[in-house]
């Protein structure tokens, strides 16, 4: 008879080492993220939330494409469709919002190569 004594510890490490990914859980609790200046988002942040990628990519298709550069909301406010001038004007601190949130989950956008981080804005250019 084996002695339980002696096979249960290490069974039972062995079994914590295998399920780890499932009790650690992703990487720890999501960062907080810079205060956005004004009261609202372009939509509502949750549509924002599980949206943002979508509407970037249409309206820089309107802007190459059709030269539509006016982006009317659902509440009827009228925005530039502008990924610096517009989603950073208010998102002032990309570093600690989008780039926050992308790192946490293990996004990487190229855009910044070519738009500009206006608190960088010596190694990207187009407005
Ligand atoms: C007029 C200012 C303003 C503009 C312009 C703006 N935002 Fe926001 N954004 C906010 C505010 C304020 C919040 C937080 C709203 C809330 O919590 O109800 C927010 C929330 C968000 C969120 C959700 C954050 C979270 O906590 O989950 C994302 C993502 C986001 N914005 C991305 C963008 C993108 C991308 C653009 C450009 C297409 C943009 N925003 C343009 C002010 C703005
Ligand atoms: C609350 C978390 C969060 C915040 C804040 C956030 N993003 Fe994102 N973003 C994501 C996630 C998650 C994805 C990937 C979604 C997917 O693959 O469907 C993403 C994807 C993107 C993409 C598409 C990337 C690609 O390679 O296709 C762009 C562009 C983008 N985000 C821009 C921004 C900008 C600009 C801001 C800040 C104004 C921002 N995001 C803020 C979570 C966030
Ligand atoms: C190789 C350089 C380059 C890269 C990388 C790039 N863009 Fe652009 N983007 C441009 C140029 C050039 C324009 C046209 C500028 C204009 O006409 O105002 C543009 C226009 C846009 C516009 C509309 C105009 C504006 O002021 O923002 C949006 C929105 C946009 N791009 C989003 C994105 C997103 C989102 C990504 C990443 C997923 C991205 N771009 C990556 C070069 C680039």
């Amino acid at each position: 008879m084996y002695n339980l004594k002696w096979i249960l510890p290490p069974f039972l490490a062995f079994l914590a080492i295998l399920t780890y990914p499932l009790w650690s859980g992703p990487k720890g609790a999501m960062p907080e993220l810079a205060k956005p200046k004004g009261e609202a988002c372009v939509e509502s942040a949750t549509w924002m939330r599980a949206n943002h990628m979508q509407l970037l990519d249409h309206w820089r298709e309107e802007v190459v494409r059709n030269q539509s550069r006016v982006y009317v909301n659902q509440a009827g406010q009228r925005f530039e469709k502008s990924l610096t001038k517009t989603c950073l004007s208010c998102h002032n601190n990309k570093q600690e919002f989008c780039d926050r949130c992308h790192n946490y989950t293990s996004v990487k956008p190229y855009c910044f190569e070519c738009h500009v981080d206006p608190k960088l804005s010596e190694v990207s250019h187009v407005q």
